[in-house]
Order: C-alpha cells, then sequence, then structure tokens
C-alpha cells in the first residue's frame, strides 16, 4: 500500500517521540520512503541519528544549514511528498499551523506543501483539552488537515486522560485509509457482512459456526483503503473492526443480520455477503437453562430466512457477491447458489482442503462468474484475496 509512497514525519518536542522511532520503521517496512524534519525541541528527546538510521536518510533539523541534499530544500519536500505527518505534534505546533506561522524547516515545509497532512497530537490532558488548543485543532480541520484522536490512559506527565499518542501500527492504518481515498472504489457504498451468527438455544447455549469473520473483516479494510466507503455488519468475533468504517453494526443472530442488511441495502452499490449465516435456528429459545434429562434432547429448528437469495430477488443495478462455504460437490452447489441467488460471482472455498475457508489467515478459493467463467486462485492471504475479489467487484461497477 505503501510502496514508494513518500512520507514526510515531522517529529516535534514532545515524550512520544520515541515511538515516532518505532513508526519510521513500520513505515519503512511497508515501502514507504521516510524523510524525518525534527523541530529544535523534538532533538532534545531523541537524537537525529537514531532517526537517521531507520529513515535510511539524513534528518533534517535546520532552515539555514546546507541541505545534504539540493532536493531537499523545504519547498522540494514540500511538492515530493505524497503526506505529510506530525507526529507527535505538541500543542505548540498546532498552534504555529493553526496560525500560519512559517519559522523552522518544519512549519515552512508544512506551509508549502500540497500533500495530504496527518496531525498526531500527543500531550498532557490538560493542554489537550484546553479551549485554545481545542480551537486550533478545529481550525486544522477545517483546513481539510488529518488530526487523529489521541487515546486516553495514563500519561508520561503523571495525568491520566485523553492525550496518549496512539500506537504506530494505527497511525500507519490511518495513513494507508487516508491515501487510499481517491483510490479505484473512491466513493463507491459497500455493505459487508462477516462472521458467524448465533443462534440462542437458552441462556447458555447457541449454534453457531467456526467463522472468525477474518475474510469479512480483510474485504472491509481492503475495500476502504481503495477509497470505498464500507457499512460493515459482523456477527461475534475477535477482531478489530478495520479504521474507516462508514458504519459498524454487531448482530448476533440470522435475523438480527437480514434486518440490518436491509435497513442499508438500497443505499449502496455493492453488497459482499462473506458472513457464515446459520441456515436454521431454533424454533423456541427457552428462557430457562435446558436441564440435563434422559438420553436424547431433540431440538426443533425453524429455517432462517435466506438473506442473500432475497437480494437477489430486489436487486437491479447493484453488484451483488455472495460466498459458498462447500464440502462436497463444490463447483456444482456453488453454480446453484450462483443462479439459485442471481449473483454477479460467487467466491467457493472447499472447506475440506487444507488453508481454506475458517478462521486461518489464507484461502483457496474458485470465483465462479455469472457468464459461465471459473478462476481458480491459488492459496493465498485472505488480505491479498480481498484485493483479488475487489478487482473484480471493480469490472462489474464499470
Ligand atoms: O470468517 P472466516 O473464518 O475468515 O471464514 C471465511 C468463510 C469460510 C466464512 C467465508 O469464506 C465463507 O465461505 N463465507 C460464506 C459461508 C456460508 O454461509 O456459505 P453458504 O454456502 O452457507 O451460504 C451461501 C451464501 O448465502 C453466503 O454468501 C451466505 O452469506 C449467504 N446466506 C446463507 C444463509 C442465509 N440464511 N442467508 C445468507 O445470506
Amino acid at each position: 500500500m505503501l510502496k514508494d509512497k513518500f512520507v514526510v514525519l515531522g517529529v516535534t518536542g514532545g515524550i512520544a517521540a520515541y515511538k515516532s522511532v518505532e513508526l519510521v520503521r513500520l513505515l519503512k517496512k511497508s515501502g514507504a520512503q521516510v524523510q524525518v524534519i525534527m523541530t529544535k525541541s523534538g532533538c532534545e528527546f531523541v537524537t537525529p541519528l537514531t532517526f537517521q538510521v531507520l529513515s535510511q536518510n539524513p534528518v533534517i533539523t535546520d532552515m539555514f544549514k546546507e541541505p545534504p541534499r539540493w532536493e531537499v530544500e523545504h519547498v522540494a519536500l514540500a511538492d515530493k511528498a505524497d503526506i505529510f505527518l506530525i507526529a507527535p505534534a505538541t500543542a505548540n505546533v498546532i498552534a504555529k499551523m493553526a496560525a500560519g506561522i512559517a519559522d523552522d524547516m518544519l512549519t515552512t515545509t508544512l506551509l508549502a506543501t500540497k500533500a495530504k497532512i496527518i496531525v498526531v497530537p500527543s500531550m498532557n490532558v490538560n493542554m489537550y483539552e484546553n479551549p485554545i488548543t481545542q480551537r486550533n485543532i478545529a481550525t486544522l480541520r477545517k483546513f481539510g488537515i488529518f488530526v487523529l484522536e489521541p487515546e486516553e490512559g495514563d500519561l508520561a506527565c503523571g495525568y491520566s486522560g485523553k492525550g496518549r499518542f496512539p500506537e504506530p501500527r494505527i497511525i500507519v492504518e490511518h495513513i494507508k485509509v487516508i491515501l487510499g481515498k481517491d483510490g479505484d472504489l473512491k466513493d463507491k457504498r459497500f455493505l459487508i457482512t462477516a462472521g458467524p451468527t448465533r443462534e440462542p438455544i437458552d441462556p447458555v447455549r447457541f449454534i453457531t459456526n467456526h467463522s472468525s469473520g477474518k475474510m469479512g473483516y480483510a474485504l472491509a479494510e481492503k475495500a476502504i483503503q481503495r477509497g470505498a466507503r464500507v457499512i460493515l455488519i459482523s456477527g461475534p468475533t475477535n477482531l478489530t473492526p478495520p479504521i474507516g468504517l462508514e458504519e459498524f453494526i454487531c448482530i448476533n443472530t440470522a435475523e438480527e443480520m437480514y434486518n440490518a442488511v436491509m435497513k442499508y441495502y438500497a443505499d449502496v452499490d455493492v453488497v459482499i455477503k462473506s458472513a457464515a449465516v446459520a441456515d436454521y435456528a431454533p424454533e423456541e429459545i427457552k428462557h430457562k437453562k435446558i436441564k440435563k434429562q434422559g438420553l436424547n434432547l431433540t431440538l426443533e429448528l425453524k429455517k432462517n430466512p435466506d438473506i442473500l437469495q432475497e437480494l437477489g430477488n430486489k436487486k437491479e443495478t447493484q453488484v451483488l457477491i455472495g460466498f459458498a462455504a462447500e464440502t462436497d460437490n463444490v463447483t456444482a452447489n456453488a453454480q446453484d447458489k450462483l443462479k439459485r441467488k442471481n449473483l454477479d460471482f460467487i467466491v467457493v472455498n472447499d472447506l475440506t482442503e487444507a488453508g481454506a475457508g475458517f478462521a486461518g489467515d489464507t484461502n483457496i478459493v474458485k470465483i465462479l462468474h455469472r457468464d459461465g467463467r471459473i478462476e481458480s486462485l491459488p492459496k493465498m492471504l485472505k488480505r491479498d484475496l480481498a484485493n483479488e475479489i475487489l478487482d473484480r467487484v471493480l469490472l462489474y461497477l464499470q
């Protein structure tokens, strides 16, 4: 995602400057080129040498020192940036930015850049909550600058509250989302379902399946990073929802998923139903725990609504993608679902194959298109498969 992107990272004088060292490492690992500019007070917290070693670039600290290479002159740097990150951003630099002050290399370059700017505030909670700082942050946002919310917790100054520097991994995710805003799925609205459903039997038991949600969450994450607006409807999982979702709706039962899907369906361009929805639910939910008695227990099940089938009946201009989890007659069963549910294509995984289906990080699928084409994809990470699926969605959208 960040391959060959040029990131200018401004490091200002806060204790969280040491966390930006890890940020540089992650940015480099994601393929970005990183140029660090440090303010004078930033250099008091971490030495420029540390950033220089990790970024593999000389660090700029002084406006008037002869640059090591001519192109690091401030306007050239401002032009070259794909993204301009200020992390950590002190109340002082935020105030200067809001006022348009350019009195050192960092603020001068900032004022000259047309790149997207991300500010990561990190400071004492009282400084952060000070109405002057809040006004300055509001001013930056008004000018289209992305200001991340600091996290809450114990602060280096001994206080507890809002002001903590987020995990560097989270900042990198934000960068991907912001850079992806002009991607090939720009402004397309997606509804993605993920995870299992959970059908209660009594207050302690339920019927479910092995879906972890990884496939659906990967689809949501990659769609966002390509510019889509994504609504994710998820059954119970242990996953953290991707950054940048338009809406995140948690459901338990197939019926709840049905209601949520129907609420949003009319206003989306694409539906991808990767959730593993229970076909049946107990006819009656017992309000008290079922006691152990006799050798057998019979549960009466009733059919759940087939959400995807219903969408297929109603669809007109939207792109509709289904998944099929099969153990036998894989292609034929998927073919049947493709037709019966009136889909554009269906992604089928054979649950008997090692590395395919539930819970793992990889999947092996066939994609069956409505025109009869069948593509067999090799084993790959669910994240990479998500992009493969989105590449195909794009073709149906055009
Ligand atoms: O979540 P992971 O651990 O990453 O695992 C990924 C996965 C195996 C769950 C995923 O790749 C997958 O195959 N999802 C679909 C599972 C499934 O329910 O398949 P199905 O063949 O039973 O259903 C076919 C399609 O109809 C699916 O798109 C399903 O969402 C939809 N359906 C099914 C039943 C129902 N009542 N309503 C539905 O909408």
